[in-house]
């Protein structure tokens, strides 16, 4: 069997969880990772038995490698993306895609142009939860949508942000709680009710020292009719699971950081439970496990060996920023923004 060759692009907290996804799935291997750390490179390399470059330049260079898996900081996916494309690799960027939407716009056009896969993480669309969700919804067993609620009430330390040269920082975040944590529920709250047609917003910096923000709301006019929100904070304390509440016609569903909490459809049994729940990055932000990502990783490999489109592509994976970018100018000019 062919196996897809692949290389890491930076190897801070998440690549942790790539790397164990590669080493356990049988149609891929690791060759080679980059560090623009010379420590972190030189313990890669011997921990994990693979050249570790210092530069993703020169690991972009090794004509052995297939795919890449970009994991620097989220206002550095664009230069490596590109550099990647422009030398054949496929490519799977972490989350955001990037830290605004014409900056994942070169990425997707430069992916194109090359004929390369470009996938974007986010795993929890492959939760078994939300997979229940879809198909529930592709059957059209809810009716027409009515209300769709993303609420992600999480707590993020004082030290996560200042051990970090980037995180709630404009250029190296894009701004903080909404695009870099309450971004995976936005994305699903799309993935199941549709495209935004509006939305009115507003954004508040309430308790860390930081230039994001760490709470926002959001009212949402759907292009279906239905109504939503969003709520996204990492100010709230000690931090709760995030929800997805769909509801339509003929009946709702809740996940809990995705576990389905609530399933009452019309000749259906229904389903509510409190059982164990998931882990869930609420207040430890790897407590999140790799077993998502490596679903994710297995359907992006699959992609590149049948010559397919991953299932989080790049336009899929760029329409929760271009929503939370939309949430940020709403917020700024005090005014619905139609999209
Ligand atoms: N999917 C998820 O659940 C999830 C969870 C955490 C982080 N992330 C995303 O993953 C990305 C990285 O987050 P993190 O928490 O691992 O950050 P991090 O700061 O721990 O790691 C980033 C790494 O990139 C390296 N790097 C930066 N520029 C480089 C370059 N030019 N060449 C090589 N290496 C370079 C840094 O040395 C660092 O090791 C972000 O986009 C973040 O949003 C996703």
């Amino acid at each position: 069997m062919k196996k897809v060759r692949i290389g890491i692009i930076g190897t801070g907290a998440i690549a942790g969880h790539h790397i164990k996804s590669v080493q356990e799935l049988e149609n891929c291997e690791l060759v080679a990772l980059a560090s623009s750390s010379k420590e972190r490179a030189i313990e890669a390399s011997s921990k994990y038995r693979v050249v570790a470059y210092r530069s993703y330049q020169q690991l972009i260079e090794n004509p052995t490698i297939d795919a890449v898996i970009v994991c620097t900081h989220s206002g550095n996916h664009l230069a490596p993306v590109l550099a990647a494309a422009k030398e054949g690799k496929h490519i799977l960027v972490e989350k955001p895609i990037e830290v605004n939407s014409e900056r994942a716009k070169k990425m997707i056009t430069a992916c194109q142009e090359a004929g390369v896969q470009l996938g974007v993480v986010f795993q929890n669309r492959f939760s078994p939860g939300y997979l229940q969700v879809k198909q529930a919804l592709d059957a059209g067993k809810l009716g027409k949508l009515i209300l769709g609620n993303a609420y992600i009430k999480w707590f993020r330390s004082a030290e996560y942000y200042q051990k970090s040269h980037w995180k709630g920082t404009i250029a190296g975040d894009g701004g903080a709680a909404l695009i870099n944590q309450g971004i995976h529920t936005i994305d699903l709250l799309l993935d199941s009710m549709g495209a935004v047609e509006s939305v009115f917003g507003k954004i508040k910096t309430v308790k860390h020292k930081i230039e994001g923000e760490d709470l926002g709301v959001a009212l949402l006019t759907f292009k279906n009719g239905a109504l939503g929100t969003i709520e996204g904070s990492t100010a709230i304390q000690p931090g709760y699971p995030e929800r997805l509440e769909i509801y339509g016609e003929k009946g709702s569903i809740i996940l809990e950081a995705g576990n389905i909490v609530s399933w009452e459809i019309e000749g259906e049994e229904s389903i509510a439970h409190n059982g164990q729940a998931n882990s869930s990055g609420s207040s430890k932000p790897l407590d999140i496990g790799h077993q998502l990502h490596k679903a994710q990783l297995r359907n992006f490999v699959e992609a590149v060996l049948n010559n397919d489109r991953p299932l989080v592509d790049g336009p899929s994976g760029t329409k929760s920023l271009s929503l939370i970018e939309s949430i940020y100018l709403s917020a700024k000019e005090q005014k619905e923004i139609f999209l």
